[in-house]
């Protein structure tokens, strides 16, 4: 009817149950929800899981919205308590596969989570605002500073708020 019937190890599942109902932590970490067209955001959040392990996140999951199962996206932005989501602009949105995570999530009354945002554009960057807009409607969604816009690809002028994002987060 609803899915499998469980026998055994049931505190086990009452707890993630648990968990879940309360819109809790499930794992330490950082998961880092990225939407590229042409792959350059992409490779910016790559050097973003880089730094975040050198100052000592315990893990980051870095995930292709464009090319990753979309319920792993949806049960890793739950299991993490600090995500970071990167899109870049698309027609002055956010790239779709970011915004059916965000809606997804929404939909699930998602909460209680500390983010940090990457926007890239290349004429008018603009994702990072509708990102916020659908993130400021949850309940309990921290959003830290610095909001980082990259312009068509990573500089090395961009680093100093990639750095100081990853800062803020992990604080
Ligand atoms: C269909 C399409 C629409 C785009 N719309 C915008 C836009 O509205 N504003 C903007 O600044 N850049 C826009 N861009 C440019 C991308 O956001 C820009 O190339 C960005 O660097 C792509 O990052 P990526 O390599 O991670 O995909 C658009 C690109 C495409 C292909």
């Amino acid at each position: 009817m609803h899915g499998p019937i469980l026998k055994e190890n049931l505190s086990y599942y009452i707890n993630k149950y648990d968990i879940w109902s309360k819109y809790e932590v499930e794992s330490e970490g950082v998961y880092i929800a990225c939407a590229s067209i042409h792959g350059n955001t992409f490779k910016a959040c790559e050097k973003l899981k880089e730094i975040l392990e050198e100052k000592g996140a315990s893990k980051v999951v870095l995930a292709d919205l464009s090319r990753e199962d979309f319920a792993e996206a949806v049960e890793d932005s739950f299991r993490y308590g600090k995500i970071i989501f990167a899109s870049s602009t698309y027609n002055m949105e956010m790239f779709t596969p970011m915004r059916n995570l965000l809606m997804n999530l929404k939909e699930k009354n998602y909460q209680n989570r500390k983010v940090g945002i990457i926007e890239n554009g290349t004429w008018a960057p603009n994702s990072a605002k509708c990102m916020k807009e659908i993130l400021s409607t949850m309940k309990n969604i921290e959003i830290v500073e610095p909001v980082v816009t990259i312009r068509s690809a990573l500089k090395e002028t961009d680093m100093e708020k990639l750095n100081e994002l990853v800062e803020a987060i992990l604080n």
